[in-house]
């Protein structure tokens, strides 16, 4: 007994120990995001974060093709994507592809030996979809993913299928046998950075579209009839989205208002455009493959592995802090137009007035919310610099058709979109026991 009791500070200086251990060393390094006073920063562990950029190194690139030379469509049997590049050009992306998906198994983890214009492996039909994934995000996205872009390595990172991907998620086994609710499970979950939300914050947001707004626009709460259950979901997404791009929440709100567009940071805008994206690449690329992909590349519902957040910022504000991959590999920049590469430079180099209206035209009907007048200062190039302009007058017409509140100037937001909202076909590979996600009730 007095053995015990001797031991027992001891072991609670281990127990205490151990509970410093993790915490991490101070000084964090500290980013301010918002004005002064306000708070809105993100803090860094500078050994955490070294650790985080030496792992998001990108691989030197492989040195530029030698121009000219037949093209690829004459040369070669079946090409679909590629055909316009010249037979250099479209050896070089094979190169790369390889290095980028593939290092290990090389060129024949997409061809066989029936000959390299051969489809029956899917893991090339897989591919030709996702070079056409990779050149629409390039080319249509750029609200999100800027001249940055993306290349089959911004997912992959040497490996066939990506690191950090997602399955709807059945939910835990329970003893009633009652289906769960997604619900406050009790379960930790890593999908939202270990919180006790719902742990398939994905399948509502990221495939389909259930609205993630919840915060009633009037001070009583009429009209909003959003449940604290929703309001859930919501954070889930939040924690999710958080956690992959290593930032907290003020890095893209003023926690004052996390409803109010103008109180939050140009990365907001940012991100709305990121959500949307995903549930394009989803729901028009991954999705649809699901015909092709074997059953081990399904989760337990049968549904393929998907894209979030993760897939491709990997805990890093931007992917790979911002390396500028998809410069050195144009042909992943936009679908290829006839004449190929040397079409699009010729396009490039056009004067501004006839290039413009073309590149000008798209962000302009987009309506972006208020905000996106600022990327146009992060030094991008002179051909985004056109559409910010053009952007202003969209901006402010779009609250007034909306006659909303000055705060919803984002409604542009909320109206937009509705016509690129992806359809609701896109549920269809989802089983009705994964609609768990509440729906608004119907207003009294
Ligand atoms: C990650 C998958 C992938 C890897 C790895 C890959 N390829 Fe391909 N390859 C494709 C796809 C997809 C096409 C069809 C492109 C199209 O339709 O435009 C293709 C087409 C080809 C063709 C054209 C065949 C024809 O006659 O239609 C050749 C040649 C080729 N690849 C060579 C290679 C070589 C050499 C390597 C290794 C250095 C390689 N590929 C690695 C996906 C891959
Ligand atoms: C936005 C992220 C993203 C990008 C960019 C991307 N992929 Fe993928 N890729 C995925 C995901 C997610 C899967 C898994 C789908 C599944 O297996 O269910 C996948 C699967 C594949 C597979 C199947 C591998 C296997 O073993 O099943 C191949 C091959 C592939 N991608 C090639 C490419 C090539 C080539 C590029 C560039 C042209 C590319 N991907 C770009 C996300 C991406
Ligand atoms: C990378 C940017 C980003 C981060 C980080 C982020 N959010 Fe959000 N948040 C958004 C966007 C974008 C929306 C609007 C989504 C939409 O309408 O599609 C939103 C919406 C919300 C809403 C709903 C607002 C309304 O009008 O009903 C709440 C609440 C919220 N976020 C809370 C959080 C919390 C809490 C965190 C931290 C755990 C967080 N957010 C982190 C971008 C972000
Ligand atoms: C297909 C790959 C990909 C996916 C998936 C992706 N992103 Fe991004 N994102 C990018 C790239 C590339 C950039 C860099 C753009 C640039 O250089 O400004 C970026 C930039 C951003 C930024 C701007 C950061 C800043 O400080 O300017 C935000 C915010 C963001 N993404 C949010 C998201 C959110 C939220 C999701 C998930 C809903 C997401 N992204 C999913 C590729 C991706």
């Amino acid at each position: 007994m007095k053995m015990y009791l001797r031991k027992i500070p001891a072991l609670a200086g281990v127990g205490i120990a151990a509970l410093l251990v993790g915490c991490e060393m101070p000084p964090p390094e500290t980013i301010q995001n918002g004005y002064r006073g306000l708070q809105m920063q993100t803090n860094y562990n500078p050994r955490l974060l070294q650790a985080s950029l030496d792992a998001n190194v990108p691989p030197e690139p492989i040195p530029p093709a030698q121009p000219g030379g037949p093209l690829a469509k004459d040369m070669y049997k079946n090409v679909q994507v590629l055909g316009e590049l010249t037979v250099t050009e479209f050896n070089r992306l094979m190169v790369a592809m390889t290095t980028w998906v593939s290092p290990e198994q090389g060129c024949y983890y997409c061809h066989v030996n029936e000959g390299f214009e051969y489809d029956g492996i899917y893991t090339k039909v897989v591919s030709r979809r996702m070079i056409q994934m990779t050149q629409d995000t390039n080319a249509n996205w750029k609200d999100h993913v800027a001249q940055t872009g993306v290349t089959c390595y911004t997912c992959h990172r040497g490996n066939p299928v990506p690191q950090y991907v997602w399955t709807s998620d059945p939910g835990p086994g329970q003893p009633s046998g009652m289906a769960p609710t997604g619900q406050n499970s009790g379960v930790a979950s890593k999908t939202v950075a270990y919180a006790s939300l719902p742990y398939d914050p994905f399948t509502p947001f990221l495939l389909q579209a259930n609205d993630i707004r919840i915060i009633g626009d009037t001070v009583l709460p009429q009209g909003n009839r959003r449940s604290i259950k929703q309001a859930e979901w919501t954070y889930g997404l939040m924690m999710s989205m958080s956690d992959s791009l290593g930032v907290n929440c003020t890095y893209c709100h003023n926690s004052r208002s996390f409803y109010s567009w103008d109180q939050s940071t140009p990365a907001r805008t940012t991100a709305w455009y990121a959500i949307r994206h995903v549930r394009e690449i989803n729901n028009d690329y991954v999705v649809p493959l699901g015909e092709v992909l074997p059953a081990s590349r399904k989760g337990p519902l049968g549904d393929p592995y998907k894209v979030y957040c993760q897939t491709c910022h990997q805990g890093a504000y931007k992917p790979l802090y911002g390396a500028q991959m998809l410069k050195d590999y144009p042909a992943l920049a936009q679908p290829l137009p006839e004449g190929g590469l040397a079409a699009v430079k010729a396009a490039e180099e056009a004067p501004p007035a006839e290039a413009a209206p073309a590149d000008a035209a798209a962000p302009a009907e987009e309506a972006a919310p208020a905000e996106e007048a600022a990327p146009a200062e992060e030094a991008a190039p002179a051909e985004e610099a056109a559409p910010a302009e053009e952007a202003a007058p969209a901006e402010e017409a779009a609250p007034a058709e909306e006659a909303a509140p000055a705060e919803e100037a984002a409604p542009a937001e909320e109206a937009a979109p509705a016509a690129d909202e992806p359809a609701p076909e896109g549920v269809r590979s989802v089983p009705p026991t994964m609609m768990q996600y509440p729906p608004a009730p119907a207003p009294r």
